[in-house]
């Protein structure tokens, strides 16, 4: 808040995008031109708006939702720019299901969902306690309307009409415990959940947030293809934490701006499975063996790091909460027909000998429209060995998802 000032807001027909990893993006400025239709909406903001052109020194989501959080929270800038801000239209329009609703990914994640003026239902389900999390939600007043829906025969319900459902259902991490130890209890529950989607809004976009999410796609994917309704477009392992941590590791040590760093994060969503392509870091930057090394493994132990520190009371809650937002944001900006909305995901791929693998894709209005491979190129040495060491584990992942997912009976 206190950098506020920095925010600078105009009227004009361009605005920037932090949190975008386009190719068209690498300049300083990250200026990305909107046409008529293309409203400035965002994930942080409570207002939608035209025209409006930010600058800012750092970032929640992007640039674009800075201003308009700087605008909610800080009321001197809200006097100061209400008058460019009257006009505009909150432009709610899209529906997305929380399936794990009232635990700490769900709660903070329902809370940022809730600010988005793109989103006009936020269902909330969780086996319990989901209630007192809906309405304590619903007194925000922002435009998305809350409802809740708690146990499995509600899920259904909860489903109807949905066009992003996002799955943090399952159980965290303790420390001493690996995301594959999660396997057995998570497989189950996201196999079930998944089940349902594949029932009730076969067509939304599916993220899995649940670990292991090197094996928890596959079994959604194996689910979906045994109930007939398998697109893998929409299916996305979130692994946007990774990129988060990435981009603030490396802008931390490099002492660069938050808001210009972009790393693309390959692979998987587990230990070494995890590669941060350091070269392709933008803006170019030049890294020491010894950094290279350094911040590789902090990239892949990030995860353990907040497991240890929370010493048995879970895993990132608060971080993946927003890494996660910011997926759901640009699935709902590329929905809405923006053309310029790329991310990293875990979605079924050929960029590799694996079929699934994580790389930026480019998404679009049906899901994956393209899948980066330009990241793949020109790998240095250590990037290189370290693409062919994670592809073991990662094959391993996907075929114990695979045979679970096969091994089981899908409910009618
Ligand atoms: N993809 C990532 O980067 C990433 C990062 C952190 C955590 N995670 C994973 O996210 C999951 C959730 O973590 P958390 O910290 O929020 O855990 P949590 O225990 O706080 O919350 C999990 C919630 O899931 C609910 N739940 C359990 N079974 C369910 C079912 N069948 N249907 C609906 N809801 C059900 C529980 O009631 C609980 O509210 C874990 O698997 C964790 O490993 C993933």
């Amino acid at each position: 808040m206190a950098a506020a000032s920095a925010t600078t807001l105009s009227v004009g027909s361009a605005t920037s995008f932090g949190s975008i990893a386009s190719p068209k993006l690498q300049s300083k400025a990250f200026i990305v031109k909107y046409n008529t239709r293309n409203y400035l909406r965002n994930f942080s903001g409570l207002k939608a708006e035209a025209f409006v052109r930010c600058e800012s020194e750092s970032s929640f989501l992007g640039n674009e939702s800075v201003a308009a959080l700087r605008q909610s929270i800080t009321p001197k800038a809200r006097n100061e720019k209400q008058r460019s801000w009257n006009h505009v239209q909150p432009q709610a329009s899209y529906k997305v299901a929380v399936l794990g609703a009232s635990g700490g990914i769900g709660q903070s994640l329902a809370l940022l969902i809730k600010m988005s003026p793109l989103v006009s239902s936020l269902h909330l389900y969780d086996i319990a306690n989901v209630k007192g999390v809906a309405a304590d939600l619903s007194h925000c007043n922002t435009p998305a309307q809350v409802f809740d829906f708690t146990g499995a025969s509600e899920l259904a319900n909860s489903l109807k009409g949905v066009d992003v459902v996002v799955i943090p259902a399952g159980v965290p991490r303790k420390p001493g415990m690996t995301r594959d130890d999660l396997f057995n209890i998570n497989a189950n529950i996201v196999k079930g959940l998944v089940e349902a989607v594949a029932d009730n809004c076969p067509d939304a976009f599916i993220h899995i947030i649940s670990n292991p999410v090197n094996s928890t796609v596959p079994i959604a994917a194996e689910v979906l293809k045994q109930k007939g309704v398998y697109d893998p477009k929409k299916l996305f392992g979130v692994t946007t934490l990774d990129v988060v941590r990435a981009n603030t590791f490396v802008a931390q040590k490099k002492n660069l701006k938050l808001i210009d760093v972009d790393v693309p994060v390959i692979g998987g969503h587990a230990g070494i499975t995890i590669l941060p392509l350091l070269s392709k870091t933008r803006p170019s930057t030049t890294f020491t063996a010894e950094e290279v090394q350094e911040l590789t493994v902090r990239i892949q132990n990030a995860g353990t790091e907040v497991v240890e520190a929370k010493a048995g009371a879970g895993s990132a809650t608060l971080s993946m909460a927003y890494a996660a937002a910011r997926f759901i944001e640009s699935s709902l900006r590329a929905l809405d027909g923006d053309a310029d909305v790329y991310e990293c995901s875990y979605v079924q791929s050929d960029l590799t000998e694996l079929p699934f693998f994580a790389s930026r894709v480019k998404l679009g209005r049906n899901g994956v429209e393209a899948l980066i491979s330009s990241d793949l190129r020109g790998l240095t040495e250590y990037e290189q060995k370290a693409l062919e060491a994670l592809k073991p584990e990662l094959k391993a992942s996907i075929e114990k998802g695979i045979t679970y997912a096969q091994k089981q009976t899908v409910t009618a």
